[in-house]
């Protein structure tokens, strides 16, 4: 049995839909009901919420989101709060979720109270007083492909991936239609799930590819705290950010050179940086799609190598994803993070398809991160657990990593490894090319 639980404040039609496909749910009879015991029970890696939010709702997903994703399935949430925009199907909240849809789920809509089309609503008015796990009953639903060394070893729906060997792809981005990609310089460092080291392996590659003589920028498509601000120690520092370019300025003048973060009293980096916006930025059109689009475009012609740091995946209505969409169009490659968690590697899964259908792609690439140092897979197994063509590097938990970069130190030798395979990968700045 899987240890993740996704916490459900709605329906209970809804529920069982989710439950149908692999969720384990916690809600209860009614909203208030639900809510407490999403709140109190410990181990939730997600809630959905259905229905308008009022001030104490808004409370309760604002202090829920600083724990875990908190999805909204109608509009007025605080910002924190992901709402997709609708409709959305059941497929699409299966992938921000992480579970595996059924054939047909893009087609079944999910209201904004949380009505799924289609599917009984007997028993949402039941007077159940108990708070209510349900548990994925259906034998039916599609499973997950979870490896042995997935932490929910004990689940059913486990099924064994054969070790394979895994061919490297092919050597330049351009190969597949002739011209070269227009964004063929563009490396997007994604993942299902957050916290398994985007922001750590975007600096490791950066600084690596800068080693090797490439003129190097690292892009925080990812709003909000903990990003590359963060990391470079220039919180609030006045740098420029991305969401300058909403207010008119030029793209050249949003990027911020390592002499600019020095100054900032920031940590020494041989790379440039494109920051996310500030927290007052961060709700508005400074953090749109189109906003960074108009920064890649600018880039992607101009630096040896741009690294965009992105947000978490969660399908191609959500944040991140028509940038995703727009970049792998033009021919960026995608870097593929995930983790021992079932939600990491459904969710890592489910981007790395989505990416492989999109033409212009030829490099989709994985790497798994802070793994169990135990029984630690081979990058064949790495990379049929991610779905990806390549998988570039399997890394261990190590504590000094975070050690490192605590005292500024932001390229540890295990990421740096990494970063050099990825860059051979793609086919960007190794030796002789
Ligand atoms: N192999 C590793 N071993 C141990 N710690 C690691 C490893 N890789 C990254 N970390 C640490 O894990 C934490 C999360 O990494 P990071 O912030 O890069 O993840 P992220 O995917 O960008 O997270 P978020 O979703 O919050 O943006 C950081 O403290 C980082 O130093
Ligand atoms: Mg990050």
């Amino acid at each position: 049995m899987s240890d993740e639980l996704i916490g459900v404040v709605g329906p209970e039609s809804l529920s069982r839909v989710l439950a149908e496909r692999g969720a384990r749910v916690v809600t209860g009879p009614d909203r208030e009901a639900a809510a407490k015991a999403v709140r109190e029970r410990g181990g939730v890696s997600a809630v959905v919420v259905a229905g308008p939010p009022d001030a104490v709702f808004s409370a309760w997903a604002e202090a829920m989101s600083a724990r875990v994703d908190v999805l909204g399935l109608a509009p007025g949430w605080p910002g924190s709060v992901r709402v997709p925009p609708a409709p959305v199907s059941v497929e699409d909240l299966c992938d921000a979720l992480g579970l595996a849809p059924r054939p047909g789920d893009g087609a079944l809509s999910v209201g904004s109270d949380g009505a799924v089309d289609g599917v009984s609503g007997v028993g949402d008015t039941s007077a159940a007083g108990a708070v209510t796990e349900v548990l994925p009953g259906d034998a039916q639903a599609a499973p997950a492909r979870v490896p042995t060394w997935a932490r929910d070893a004990a689940d059913a729906n486990r099924v064994e991936t054969p070790v394979e060997v895994v061919p490297k792809p092919s050597a330049s981005p351009s190969d597949a239609g002739g011209a070269p990609a227009p964004w063929g310089t563009v490396l997007l460092v994604a993942s299902g799930r957050g916290g398994v080291g985007r922001t750590a392996l975007s600096a490791a590659v950066a600084s690596t590819a800068a080693a090797r003589g490439l003129d190097t920028v690292v892009v925080d498509a990812n709003p909000g705290p903990g990003g590359l601000a963060h990391l470079l120690r220039v919180e609030g520092r006045g740098l420029p950010t991305v969401a300058d370019l909403a207010a008119g300025a030029s793209p050249a003048q949003v990027v911020a050179g390592p002499e600019q973060v020095r100054a900032a009293g920031g940590v020494r980096v041989p790379w440039a940086a494109v920051l996310g916006p500030d927290p007052d930025q961060a709700a508005g059109a400074g953090a749109s799609p189109e906003i960074y689009v108009q920064a890649l475009a600018h880039l992607a012609g101009r630096a040896g190598l741009v690294v965009v740091d992105m947000p978490v995946w969660w399908g191609p209505v959500g944040p991140g994803g028509q940038l995703l969409a727009h970049a792998v169009g033009r021919g960026a490659a995608v870097l593929v993070l995930g983790d021992a968690s079932r939600e990491g590697l459904d969710g890592g899964r489910r981007l790395a398809e989505w990416a492989r259908t999109r033409a212009r792609t030829t490099h989709v690439l994985g790497v798994l991160n802070r793994m169990p140092a135990r029984g630690l897979p081979g990058v064949g197994e790495g990379a049929r657990a991610l779905d990806v063509d390549f998988c570039a590097a399997v890394l261990p938990y190590e504590e000094t990593v975070v050690l490192r970069a605590a005292r500024g130190d932001l390229v540890h030798p295990l990421l740096g490894l990494a970063a050099g395979r990825v860059l051979d990968a793609i086919g960007v700045g190794g030796a002789g090319r």
